[in-house]
């Protein structure tokens, strides 16, 4: 009898953002007349720019001819869309990020699940609290959490780093020791940033005791303020204790296109072993690569017509996360991130639990927000609103639970 994977047993109930599109899903079917405005799943709204469609249209030509049909490219990406990479994001920033150290993929989230892979069973875990679901389940699924303590809502084997108000949102090296330890900045979902100061402590101690620090940076471009780090690569000792994860699905609208990347520099040593050697061995055995068309598009991004494209969109998402955060803070709210980061993370008025406000904002408001709980423990009391919506959507939203909070 086949025995299958028993950690997939030990899993509570759906993955986060299915369990918010099925509660949607029941309170429409109950109130078909409510129009419910989605500030849930942070997926994007603006259409992709000119300057990726032109480079697709181009593309999709291209495969139409014999000279220019692809058939299965590189698996790690094509050298145009790694060097476009390395030049812009990693150089121009100045980082030394070389093309064969970027492998491009189909998003951070099945990156950020994948590379498990190339871990042993037995590493521990460190992960904030809250966090974003994808990181706890894959090692949950692979037996790297242990078992799930229901009263709590945690996995007895990882290390949670509570990331709460008096923190800044933004969590110390544990006292145990942690091999692998996921990091998220700006943050899903506090919104909250790192100072450099703060990942050099993160860097000094992954080194100091052979961690790998995973680093998601999928929410780099919403940084506003000059001091912020984008990348875990500006921290000096970072090359060899850090991977990390970008994505164009925020950054240009890709989320129904899927591109990302991730970047393994080649001095990340452990067991003997390059890091990259085994991301590459990884991703060419169970990987084909991201579409020749989706590729050229994302490379479209790096032209100054694509680049100035994608940032009057997220101009338009930062002015969302304004009016999120000033509408709900000046109706007496606390409220935080939105600055930095597409997420605003708020404090439910009078302690009240994170799934019952989600239900009171879903039903007096007809807004659908994430509850707090679901990215952990130190996520009860909170929900968290995204910015990705429609402008006037988001205004009315902001309205409607303002006008909530005055009928008390
Ligand atoms: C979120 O809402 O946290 C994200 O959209 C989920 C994701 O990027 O996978």
């Amino acid at each position: 009898m086949v025995k299958i994977n028993e950690n997939y047993l030990k899993l509570p109930g759906s993955y986060l953002f299915s369990e918010v599109a099925r509660r949607i899903a029941a309170y429409t079917a109950a109130h078909p007349q409510a129009r419910i405005t989605k500030l849930s799943i942070g997926d994007v709204t603006r259409p992709l720019v000119p300057a990726v469609i032109e480079a697709m249209h181009r593309a999709v030509d291209e495969m139409g001819t014999a000279e220019g049909f692809h058939g299965y490219g590189p698996e790690q990406g094509y050298p145009f869309l790694r060097e476009a990479i390395a030049r812009h994001d990693y150089a121009a920033r100045g980082m030394d990020v070389k093309p064969e150290e970027i492998f491009v993929s189909d998003g951070a989230k099945s990156d950020c699940g994948n590379i498990g892979d190339i871990f042993g069973a037995d590493n521990t875990v460190a992960v904030c609290d809250p966090v974003y679901p994808v990181y706890v389940d894959t090692n949950a699924m692979a037996g790297r959490a242990g078992d799930y303590v229901e009263e709590l809502g945690k996995w007895n084997k990882l290390i949670y780093m509570p990331c709460v108000e008096a923190n800044g949102f933004s969590p110390e090296p544990p006292s145990e020791k942690a091999d692998l330890i996921y990091l998220c900045f700006p943050n899903n979902p506090t919104g909250a940033t790192a100072t450099r100061e703060q990942l050099k402590v993160w860097v000094d101690y992954a080194n100091a005791n052979g961690s790998v620090i995973l680093y998601d940076s999928a929410y780099e471009a919403f940084i506003t303020r000059p001091d912020v780090p984008h990348s875990i690569f500006e921290i000096e000792g970072a090359r060899t204790c850090a991977i990390e994860f970008r994505s164009f699905s925020k950054t240009a609208g890709f989320t129904g296109n899927r591109c990302a990347y991730t970047v393994v520099p080649m001095e990340l040593e452990r067991g003997g072993a390059k890091l990259n050697s085994l991301w590459n061995r990884r991703q060419t055995t169970k990987f084909n690569g991201v579409p020749y068309i989706v590729q050229r598009g994302a490379e479209a991004v790096y032209t100054p017509q694509g680049r100035a494209q994608i940032m009057e969109n997220i101009a338009y998402y930062q002015r969302n996360a304004q009016v999120i955060r000033e509408g709900l803070t000046a109706a007496g709210l606390e409220c935080f991130g939105g600055v930095d980061a597409p997420y605003i993370w708020l404090k439910t008025p009078n302690g009240m639990g994170s799934w019952e406000f989600f239900d009171l904002v879903l039903d007096q408001a007809n807004v659908a927000t994430t509850p707090g709980a679901g990215f952990g423990p130190s996520g009860e009391g909170y929900i968290r609103l995204t910015a990705f919506g429609d402008a006037g959507d988001t205004v009315q939203a902001v309205d409607r639970i303002r006008e909530m909070l005055r009928r008390g």
